[in-house]
C-alpha cells in the first residue's frame, strides 16, 4: 500500500463507550500514518465499530458491510475491520458470513489495533475476541470535539440483567487506576478541553476490582472517592459521569456532586421498568421505591438537577398493568430526557429464551405511548428554564444556522444563541433563555465570556 493511499474511515454505532473506543482507534491509525477520509468509499481501511444491544443495531452493520464487501472485489487491497460488540459476539461466524472481512476485534482489543493491523498487512485474516486485560491507554485519541472529552474509568460489567448482551461482549469489570485517570484529565486540561465525561457501563462499580490504591494516603475505592480526587484538575471546568446503576447509587455520591463545584447537576440513572415484578425478572436488584428515594435525595440537595434515564417496554411477560407502572413512574419523576426502547431478544441472554415474549405490535404500541409521555414531560421540565440565566459551554456552530452557536447547560440541555463560533468555542457564556422546547433552548448572551467561571450551586 503506497503512502498516498493510506486513508481510513470509521463508522461508529452504539453507546459512548464505542465512541470513546473509536476515538482511540482513530488515534492509533493516525500514528500509523493513515489520514481520515470523510467518505468510506475513498478509504483503504474501513472500520465498523459495532453495537449489538438490539437486533436492529446489529442488522445495520450487516447492510453497511455488504456494500464494502462488494467493493473489495475490485479493490483487493481494501482492508475491512469489524470492531466492537457485534465483532465480539459473532467472532469467527462473522468471517464465515462476510468472508471479505480482514479483522474481527472485540472491544477489549481496541488499544491493540496497531499490532492486529500489522498482522493483517502480512496477509493474515484475524479474529481477536479472547478476554484480555485491557492495555492502559498508550495512544493519543483523535477526539471528535475540542471542548468535551470522554474518559473511560471502568470497562466491562459484572451485572447480569436478563435482557442485556453487554457483560457478554464487554467482559468483566476492569477499573483504571486513579492516577492514570487523573493524568489523562490533566493532559486534557493542558489541551484546553473544558468538560470531561467519565465513562463506565456501571460506573458505580468503579474501584471494586482495584488492589488497595492509595495515592496521597487516600483510599480510592469508589466513584465518590475518585470524584474528590480528580475534581480540581486545572482547566477542566465541568465533570459529568455515566452510566449510574440505581442499585449502587449512594447519598455520599449525591453529596459529592453537591459539594464539588465542577460536578454538573445532571444524573443519568436508567430505571428500565417502573414495576417491581418486572425489575425482579430483569434481575436489576432494586425496587421502584428505592429508585424514587434516589430521585428524592438528589432533589433535596439539588432541586433543579436534571434527571435522565433509559427504559425498556415490552419485556417478556409485561402486562398492561405493569406497563402502566412504567408510565406512572415517568409521570411521577418527570424526566428531562428518557431513552426508550422496545425489548429485543438477544442471543445468549436468559430473557430471550423465555416463552412469554410479546408481539411486535404490543411492543411498538407501548413504545409510542411512552415516547408521547416523555416528550410531554420533557416540555414541562423545560419550562423551568424560561427567563433563567444559564451557564452554557459552547461546543460548536448550530448546523442549521451558522449565525448561532450551540452548547449545553450544566444540566445538559442543548442551548442555541447568536454568536461567532471562532470567538466562543470552548467558552462558558451566560445566556438568558428566551425560548424553550422539549429538548432544547434558545437564548441571548448576556455577558462577555470568561473561561474561568465555574458557578457554585
Ligand atoms: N449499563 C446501563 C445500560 C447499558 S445498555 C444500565 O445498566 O442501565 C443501554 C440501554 O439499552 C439500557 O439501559 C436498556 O434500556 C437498553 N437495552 C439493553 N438491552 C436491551 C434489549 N435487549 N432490548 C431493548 N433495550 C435494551
Ligand atoms: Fe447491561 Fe445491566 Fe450491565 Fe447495564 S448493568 S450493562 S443493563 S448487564
Ligand atoms: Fe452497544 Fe456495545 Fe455499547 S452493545 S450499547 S456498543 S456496550
Amino acid at each position: 500500500m503506497s503512502q498516498a493511499s493510506r486513508r481510513y474511515h470509521i463508522t461508529t454505532f452504539g453507546c459512548q463507550m464505542n465512541k470513546a473506543d473509536s476515538e482511540r482507534m482513530a488515534g492509533i491509525l493516525e500514528e500509523m500514518g493513515f489520514a481520515w477520509s470523510e467518505s468510506p468509499d475513498d478509504a483503504n481501511v474501513i472500520l465498523y465499530n459495532t453495537c449489538t444491544i438490539r437486533d436492529n443495531a446489529e442488522q445495520k452493520v450487516y447492510s453497511y458491510l455488504g456494500k464494502q464487501a462488494k467493493r473489495k472485489q475490485d479493490e483487493p487491497d481494501l482492508t475491512i475491520v469489524v470492531a466492537g460488540c457485534v465483532a465480539q459476539q459473532e467472532g469467527e461466524a462473522l468471517l464465515r458470513r462476510v468472508p471479505e472481512v480482514d479483522l474481527v476485534m472485540g472491544p477489549q482489543h481496541a488499544n491493540r489495533l496497531r499490532d492486529l493491523l500489522e498482522d493483517v498487512m502480512q496477509g493474515n485474516q484475524m479474529v481477536a475476541t479472547e478476554p484480555i486485560h485491557i492495555m492502559e491507554d498508550i495512544t493519543k485519541p483523535r477526539r471528535d470535539s475540542a471542548v468535551t472529552a470522554w474518559v473511560n474509568i471502568i470497562y466491562g460489567c459484572n451485572e447480569r440483567c436478563t435482557y442485556c448482551v453487554v457483560p457478554g461482549v464487554r467482559g468483566v469489570e476492569q477499573s483504571r487506576m486513579p492516577e492514570a485517570i487523573r493524568a489523562e484529565m490533566e493532559e486534557l486540561g493542558r489541551q484546553s478541553f473544558k468538560e470531561v465525561t467519565l465513562l463506565g457501563q456501571n460506573i458505580d462499580a468503579y474501584g471494586r476490582d482495584l488492589p488497595g490504591a492509595k495515592p496521597n494516603g487516600q483510599h480510592l475505592h469508589t466513584l465518590t472517592d475518585l470524584l474528590y480526587y480528580v475534581h480540581d484538575v486545572p482547566g477542566i471546568e465541568r465533570i459529568r459521569f455515566a452510566t449510574s446503576h440505581p442499585r449502587y447509587f449512594t447519598e455520599r455520591l449525591i453529596r459529592a456532586c453537591y459539594e464539588l463545584p465542577k460536578l454538573c447537576e445532571h444524573f443519568h440513572i436508567p430505571f428500565q421498568s417502573g414495576d417491581n415484578d418486572l425489575l425482579k425478572a430483569m434481575s436489576r436488584g432494586y425496587t421502584r421505591e428505592k429508585y424514587l428515594r434516589i430521585i428524592d435525595t438528589i432533589r433535596r440537595y439539588m432541586p433543579d438537577a436534571a434527571i435522565s434515564a433509559d427504559a425498556i417496554v415490552g419485556f417478556p411477560g409485561e402486562t398492561e398493568e405493569q406497563f402502566q407502572n412504567t408510565l406512572k413512574l415517568v409521570e411521577e419523576v418527570g424526566f428531562d430526557q428518557l431513552n426508550t426502547a422496545a425489548y429485543s431478544p438477544r442471543p445468549g441472554t436468559p430473557a430471550a429464551t423465555w416463552d412469554n415474549q410479546l408481539s411486535e405490535e404490543v411492543k411498538s404500541d407501548r413504545l409510542q405511548q411512552l415516547n408521547h409521555l416523555v416528550a410531554t414531560k420533557a416540555a414541562e421540565r423545560s419550562l423551568r428554564y424560561t427567563d433563567q440565566i444559564e451557564e452554557v459551554l459552547v461546543e460548536d456552530q448550530n448546523p442549521k444556522n451558522p449565525a448561532q452557536v450551540m452548547g449545553r447547560t450544566r444540566t445538559n440541555r442543548l442551548t442555541f444563541f447568536d454568536g461567532d463560533i471562532n470567538e466562543l468555542r470552548g467558552k462558558l457564556v451566560k445566556v438568558k433563555v428566551t425560548e424553550v422546547r422539549a429538548f432544547s433552548l434558545t437564548g441571548d448572551r448576556i455577558d462577555t465570556p470568561t473561561p474561568e467561571v465555574a458557578l457554585a450551586h
